[in-house]
């Protein structure tokens, strides 16, 4: 038996005008100074004004939003009384809007520790939460995911919260948020919703649900990718994102993801390179690895299914070509919309690389994405990912 998990999902252009439907006088929106600054949030407010709500907000969401942030924006929020609440900007401000919701619903809870998988949130009971992505990449939509910053003496930590109550109760998925997105944006974040998608598929916790899903947002992402890249403007290639990446959340929110983005979260934490960046220069890597499983061949059989499916192979390929054709393509797109393949071309110097290796492998094995993965790995298998990752060597083992 499984369950799967999901908002309301509205979607396509025009999807903002929902809001209409969606019952609720006072809104408390949760942000960032970007969204903005580049007007997303005027779209936003204005279509609020027309429906006669009342709105505060709270635009102070930093990137990796800290827990000081979150507590400041859930003080905000009980003052204000609301009964809609609208996290609307990229992971960080969705992800700070789930924690104020937790919170304002929770008045009891000390800290965002209370947001964890044991115990039933019942959130709902004050406000509902909707979530606006204006990227099309980390799915927080959709997800029962919190990330939230703590520094403690010194040290930087990422809380990785969750509890299926901090699932927003509706996702509004409109492509007029990320239109004209700048070219390096558009793939990385592409780059991630492929990398929650096909890290999914793989996952020992993947079920059909999440498989058709993940597929779905593979064949969209593979199309129209290269088209938002070279033209940011191309509404139908953006729509194509946009919902791509909301399947892909759907998908991995429901299966976890797995060694690509422990990797990446690793790389990410040490050479602070963008989430979106690492886990697609991760990608190939962690799928040759699962290709090469010596125990099973389920990584092969999910990759080739999903190969033919999107029509990169043959339906009378055979699994192991086909599962290979699938990487190359992926490799295709890391240059077609101009992504490095290496550490080196990320301009880490080997000498950086060794110092780091062996926090990189303990934040690899500490992560909870490592658990998920396929085939076993350890300290060595890590180590030597690493260093093929450097040179751009094609994983032979
Ligand atoms: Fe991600």
């Amino acid at each position: 038996m499984w369950y799967f998990y999901s908002p309301i999902v509205v979607f396509g252009e025009d999807a903002l005008d929902h809001l209409e439907t969606i019952e609720g006088k006072r809104c408390f929106i949760v942000t960032d100074p970007g969204i903005k600054s580049l007007g997303l949030l005027e779209i936003l407010t204005r279509k609020l004004e027309r429906l006669g709500r009342s709105w505060e907000v709270f635009s102070d969401v930093e990137p990796d939003p800290r827990e000081e942030t979150v507590y400041r924006a859930a003080e905000q929020c009980k003052k204000y009384n609301p009964d809609l609440i609208i996290g609307i900007g990229g992971g960080s401000s969705l992800d700070a809007a789930k924690g104020v919701w937790v919170l304002y619903e929770h008045p009891e809870f000390k800290s965002v520790d209370e947001i964890h998988p044991f115990q039933n949130l019942n959130t709902g009971k004050k406000a509902r939460l909707i979530a606006i992505p204006t990227t099309s990449g980390t799915g927080a939509e959709t997800t029962w995911a919190v990330v939230i910053t703590r520094t403690k003496e010194g040290k930087t930590l990422k809380l990785e919260q969750g509890n299926k109550g901090v699932i927003p109760t509706y996702a509004v998925v409109d492509p007029v948020f990320t239109k004209g997105m700048p070219p390096g944006l558009t793939a990385g974040t592409g780059f991630d919703a492929l990398a929650h998608s096909m890290e999914c598929l793989i996952s020992t916790w993947q079920n059909m649900f999440s498989d058709a899903l993940a597929i779905g947002a593979i064949r969209l992402i593979l199309e129209y990718l290269p088209l938002a890249v070279k033209d940011g403007d191309n509404m139908k290639a953006r729509e194509a994102l946009h919902n791509a990446a909301s399947m892909g959340g759907l998908a991995f929110g429901n299966a976890q993801v797995t060694l690509g983005h422990a990797m990446a979260h690793a790389l990410g934490a040490v050479f602070h390179i963008p989430h979106g960046t690492a886990v697609g220069l991760c990608l190939p890597y962690a799928m040759e690895y699962c290709i090469h499983d010596p125990e099973s061949d389920s990584s092969i059989e999910k990759l080739a299914l999903t190969a033919k499916s999107v029509g990169v192979a043959q339906w009378s390929d055979d699994n192991s070509g086909a599962a290979e054709k699938l990487v190359e393509k992926v490799k295709w797109l890391q240059k077609e919309t101009g992504l490095p393949v290496s550490l080196q071309a990320l301009d880490v110097s080997r000498e950086d690389l060794d110092e780091n290796l062996d926090t990189l492998i303990t934040l690899c094995m500490e992560s909870a994405s490592t658990v998920m993965t396929p085939r076993n790995i350890g300290v060595s298998e890590f180590r030597k990912l690493f260093d093929y990752m450097y040179s751009g060597r094609k994983v032979d083992f």
